[in-house]
Order: structure tokens, then C-alpha cells, then sequence
């Protein structure tokens, strides 16, 4: 099975509601960062909390997620639908082939290295 890496760029005060759709999709880890970026208005018409960036950088958010099982397309489609606004800005989905991963604790490559080791409990 393949491994794919989704990255998400969006509207800050989306990351909570994106981060619920994720879970509910049965996503098991991402990175967030905070992040700024522009798209084909360069950040000129643009609104970020009620301000208008007439700077060519407006604050966004990026979550980065690796996938094997789960499809791709139903995490496009749950990004999708708690994303778009139908306003500029919305945001853009990267698509990537992901060549390998490694747990370090483990050594796990691959496949082993995203999916939950089974009877293994988080540590409290
Ligand atoms: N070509 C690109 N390469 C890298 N990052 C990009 C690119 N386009 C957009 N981004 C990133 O995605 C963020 C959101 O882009 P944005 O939603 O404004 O895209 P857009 O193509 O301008 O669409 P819209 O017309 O809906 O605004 C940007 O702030 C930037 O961080
Ligand atoms: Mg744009």
C-alpha cells in the first residue's frame, strides 16, 4: 500500500473544526504550523479578522498529514466541505507521494511506521 502525505493551507480559524473532521476520518498524526503564504491575489484582497492585508504575506495554517489506509479522496472531501467558504483565500491542498517514514523508537519503516502497534498502549 502506498503512503501519501496531504498538506493543507488555510484560514487560521478553521484549524480547529479541520482538526475534529480529520479525527473523525480516523487520521492518526499531523503537523501544524503556523505559516504565511499567498495565492494568485498575492494577499491583496485578502481579510484576515475583519483587516484587510494589503501586504503580500496574510497569515494561514498548515496541517500535514500521511496516510496509507485511509483514502485519499475522503480526506480531500472532509477538508473540503469544513473549508470551503466559497471566498478567496480559502485555501489549497498539496498532494504528495511519500517515499518512506521511519518511527524512531522503533526502527519501523514504512507502513508499520504510521499505523498503531497493536496492544501497545500510549504511555500515561
Ligand atoms: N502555488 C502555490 N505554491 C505554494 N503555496 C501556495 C500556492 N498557492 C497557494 N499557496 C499557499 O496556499 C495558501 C492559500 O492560497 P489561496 O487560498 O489564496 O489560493 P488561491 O489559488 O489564491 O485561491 P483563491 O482564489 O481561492 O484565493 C497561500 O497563502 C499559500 O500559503
Ligand atoms: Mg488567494
Amino acid at each position: 500500500m502506498s503512503m501519501t502525505k496531504i498538506e493543507i493551507i488555510t484560514r487560521p480559524n478553521k484549524l480547529d473544526d479541520l482538526k475534529d473532521a480529520l479525527n473523525e476520518i480516523g487520521v492518526l498524526g499531523m503537523t501544524v504550523s503556523q505559516v504565511y503564504g499567498c495565492g494568485l491575489q498575492k494577499g491583496h484582497k485578502e481579510v484576515y479578522r475583519g483587516r484587510s492585508y494589503d501586504i503580500n504575506l496574510v497569515p494561514k495554517v498548515k496541517v500535514e498529514t500521511v496516510v496509507c489506509e485511509i483514502p485519499v479522496e475522503t480526506v480531500l472531501e472532509a477538508a473540503q466541505k469544513v473549508l470551503r467558504t466559497g471566498k478567496m483565500g480559502d485555501g489549497k491542498i498539496f498532494v504528495y507521494n511519500l517515499s518512506d517514514a521511519v518511527r524512531i523508537r522503533t526502527g519501523h519503516r514504512g507502513e508499520a511506521a504510521i499505523k498503531d502497534i497493536p496492544g501497545e498502549k500510549p504511555e500515561s
